[in-house]
């Protein structure tokens, strides 16, 4: 069975790293690899190993190696080519290593090169002979296609599970404030007065384009390349299509080559993932600046915050600036691994063992910085007071006096512009918002004007009039919300 996610080396897993990294040329007279050693008078030097190992990190690809080999020796048997004794034995065995992995006591052995090759060799100490048929009509370059594309659909079905909580805590809080106001800004400067909830929207909307990308690609990711071999396909009549019924795929890949020789499936994860993080690191971005003092308009749990060693009155939002700060690794992954894969010519090249270090490093770093980002929108408190005194700065209303020029006295809405203009001016000079000139200065400025003006100088006023589908009147946003559930949650 394998388990939703498999990220990390499971708790007291054993990595026999000591004999390749102090074994020098003296061992030059070392065993050839029994797995591919054939026609090799001797082992791998010391270097060699080390740069060709990759089990200190392929080793997560375990309990999915396993899955896949169970189903290749189940058709294997089904289809005449091994035995059923045989598929027995192998079946038995593969049930035994995948326990020892999950229960962190399989040894994992750097000589033994990759994952693939460790499954394989504790199969023969268990099974003996078996075991040497399991390879029958596949080849690592397609099991490793295989590997991959399972742990990668877990491991983006878990970022997706994930980027669903975190949509829930913000139509949660916008849903509380759907009708707080704010300033919202443009080029950071204070714009036009919005609300909290239609600005915690708009990440909603954000994190819900990143989920259809993950579903997306999860559709193209989900085709089989088992059965590919090395890159030709077989001559063994082994059936593709029930390998991939039994792993969960669509259907099996059609182009051998393409199957074994592709990463793009990778690529799609790490370019959603890429956009993932930097959504997160907006957001993040904005939780600093909001729980600044000089904005002071939110403010974090404790839990979700430090200290510092020497200033005793500070209030950290770490979390956040990780959060921001590790959305590089997520985009550093992504071009990793299309500088790769570019230069590649058909087929396989030990270069594509590469493609894992990233993947990894990015999944790993998604399942913290989402989650971290979860629970401080769910544990975010609103200072409503600061929030609503911060909107009489920056003459927020000056749009709504523009409009209302054109609405109310029928003039184009250039001149609007320009009379608006003035008003501001005047308001600057004086040292006050919109809504506090009196009447005479407005009518000194345009003698159109008359008192019914002040209905539209208020942030809430304005607020409520921006009705329009999209926008952030508070009925408007309070609907949106609702609509988001629907259209967003699983
Ligand atoms: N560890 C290898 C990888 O991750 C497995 C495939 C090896 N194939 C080969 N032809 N040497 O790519």
């Amino acid at each position: 069975m394998v388990p939703s996610v498999c990220l990390g080396l499971p708790s007291g897993a054993i990595l026999l790293y000591g004999r390749a990294m102090t074994r020098n040329d003296e061992t030059k007279g070392a065993a050839a690899n029994p797995l591919w050693g054939g026609r090799f008078a001797e082992g791998p030097s010391e270097i060699m190993e080390r740069i060709n190992a990759s089990v200190s990190f392929d080793h997560r690809l375990a309990l999915h190696d396993i899955a896949g080999s169970r189903a290749h020796a189940d058709m294997l048997a089904a289809q005449g080519i091994i035995t059923d004794a045989d598929n027995a034995a192998i079946q038995d065995g593969l049930a035994r290593i995948a326990q020892e992995v999950a229960a962190g006591e399989f040894r994992f052995d750097p000589a033994l090169e990759d994952v693939h090759m460790n499954v394989e060799a504790r199969l023969k100490d268990l099974i003996g002979e078996p075991a040497g048929r399991l390879h029958t009509g596949r080849s690592r370059n397609d099991q490793v296609a295989t590997d991959m594309r399972l742990w990668l659909r877990d491991t983006q079905d878990a970022v997706a599970a994930g980027l669903q909580d975190l949509l829930v805590a913000l139509l949660d809080q916008a849903q509380a404030h759907a009708a707080t106001v704010m300033p919202g800004f443009t080029h950071l400067q204070p714009a036009q007065p919005v609300t909290f909830g239609h600005h915690l929207l708009a990440y909603v909307e954000m994190f819900g384009r990143d989920c259809g990308r993950l579903a997306d690609a999860r559709l193209r990711l989900n085709e089989s390349p088992l059965g590919a071999a090395a890159l030709a396909g077989t001559s063994f009549p082994i059936d593709r299509d029930m390998t991939a019924g039994a792993l969960g795929f669509d259907r099996p890949t059609a182009n051998s080559m393409d199957s074994v020789s592709d990463r793009d499936f990778c690529l799609e994860f790490l370019a959603a993932g890429a956009i993932i993080g930097v959504h997160l690191s907006r957001l993040a971005e904005e939780l600093v600046l909001w729980t600044s003092p000089a904005y002071g308009l939110v403010r974090l749990p404790d839990g979700l915050t430090t200290g510092s060693s020497i200033m005793p009155q500070k209030r950290n939002a770490d979390a956040a600036e990780l959060v921001r700060g590790k959305a590089g690794r997520v985009v550093g992954s992504l071009v990793s691994l299309l500088t790769m894969l570019k230069g590649l010519p058909m087929t396989y090249g030990k270069d594509m063992q590469e493609d894992k270090e990233p993947v990894f490093d990015a999944a790993e770093t998604l399942m913290l910085t989402i989650p971290a980002t979860t629970a401080m929108i769910a544990g975010l408190t609103v200072d409503k007071d600061k929030m609503r005194a911060m909107t009489s700065q920056g003459f927020l209303t000056a749009t709504d006096l523009a409009d209302w020029l054109v609405r109310a006295k029928g003039l184009p809405f250039r001149e609007a512009h320009h009379v608006t203009g003035s008003l501001v001016k005047a308001a600057e000079d004086a040292g006050c918002d919109l809504a506090d000139l009196s009447l005479e200065t407005m009518q000194a400025v345009d003698p159109r004007i008359d008192a019914s003006v002040y209905d539209v100088l208020t942030v809430e006023a304005s607020v409520s009039s921006r009705t329009s589908f999209g926008g952030t009147a508070p009925d408007r946003v309070a609907q949106a919300v609702k609509q988001a559930r629907a259209r967003f949650l699983t």
